[in-house]
């Protein structure tokens, strides 16, 4: 639980590994309690009343888009979206521009989505109101391990400490992987990684996670397998010999999950590849939290505007 005294002293949300052990806790507190708001007939409260945030994605987005956006409306704040088609970034107007244009309008919070990681940082650094990072290339996404954790959280009865959790798939091109192996080691919680060496980070050895290549090795045991999703778009090509071996190799099925814990969670960030990283009978299987990360991630938003737009 969250301490009293506690005071929330980040102007901007930009990675996980920003946050103290406490800052993560009063953040899942507070987003169990407006989790309770998503549920009433009206879910509307007055808290965020007379506030701007604006969000400003410049990548493409359905989850975090749609749920920063509802979170601001559900807590009364004004929401104004941008995105690059349709806006002036389309006619050269630069990343900064853009921003301090926003910015002029005198928002509490700019929410960002792009390509290059650092871009959050860059505006963080240039702009007086609160930044979020919804995504900066392969970077970092700490909203989405915030809401893992959240989801986490539940289905371990609040226990973090000596659970086991496999991350599968392209972990090289994934800001999920990055945020979340931050954000899960800070909680205790045994990491492992499951892919293609052509898929693995530079550097990974020196990350605190057990590397797998096999993965009815790497699944033994675990209390949670999170997927992730196999970002084409991301490639050079040649890292994979082709989709079909990818396949056969690393699309979590039931059969792989005969070898974890009884009780396994499954996550998956979404967009799902069905069939390429997760099967049909996984993805929708009652052990899938995936549908609940998305549920949660409207609670941890709201937790995350409310800190930074009310943060004295
Ligand atoms: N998980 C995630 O970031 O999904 P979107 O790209 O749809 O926002």
């Amino acid at each position: 639980m969250s301490d009293n005294r506690y005071l929330w002293q980040h102007k901007d949300l930009l990675d996980t590994s920003q946050l103290s052990r406490s800052d993560v806790f009063h953040l899942l507190d507070l987003a169990r309690s407006f989790e309770e708001i998503n549920k009433r007939p009206v879910r509307k409260v007055p808290t965020l009343q007379g506030r701007t945030i604006v969000l400003l994605f410049v990548e493409n987005s359905t989850r975090t888009k749609t749920s920063f956006d509802v979170a601001g409306k559900r807590l009364s704040a004004d929401t104004h979206a941008l995105s690059q088609s349709g806006s002036s970034l389309n006619k050269g107007e630069s990343l900064l521009d853009t921003a301090l244009t926003l910015q002029a309008m005198n928002p509490d919070v700019i929410v960002v989505r792009h390509s290059s990681s650092g871009a959050s940082l860059f505006l963080a650094n240039h702009l007086s109101c609160g930044v979020v990072n919804a995504g900066d290339g392969w970077h970092a996404h700490p909203t989405q391990a915030l809401l893992d954790c959240y989801s986490l959280r539940k289905a371990w009865n609040g226990e973090f400490s000596g659970k086991r959790l496999l991350i599968l798939g392209d972990i090289a091109h994934s800001r999920v992987a990055r945020s979340n192996v931050v954000l899960l080691n800070k909680l205790g919680v045994h990491v492992r990684l499951c892919g293609p060496r052509t898929l693995m980070p530079a550097g990974v050895a020196s990350w605190p996670v057990e590397v797998y290549s096999d993965l009815d090795e790497a699944v033994k045991n675990v209390d949670a397998v999170m997927c992730l999703r196999l970002q084409l778009e991301r490639q050079q090509a040649g890292l994979l010999p082709s989709l079909a071996e990818y396949s056969r190799r690393f699309c979590l099925t039931a059969r792989h999950l005969e070898g974890a814990c009884h009780s396994v969670s499954i996550l998956h960030p979404g967009p799902l590849n069905r069939g390429l990283e997760i099967a049909d009978e996984v993805a929708d299987s009652a052990s899938s939290l995936i549908l609940d990360q998305v549920a949660a991630g409207v609670a941890v938003r709201m937790a995350v505007l409310y800190l930074l737009a009310t943060r004295k």
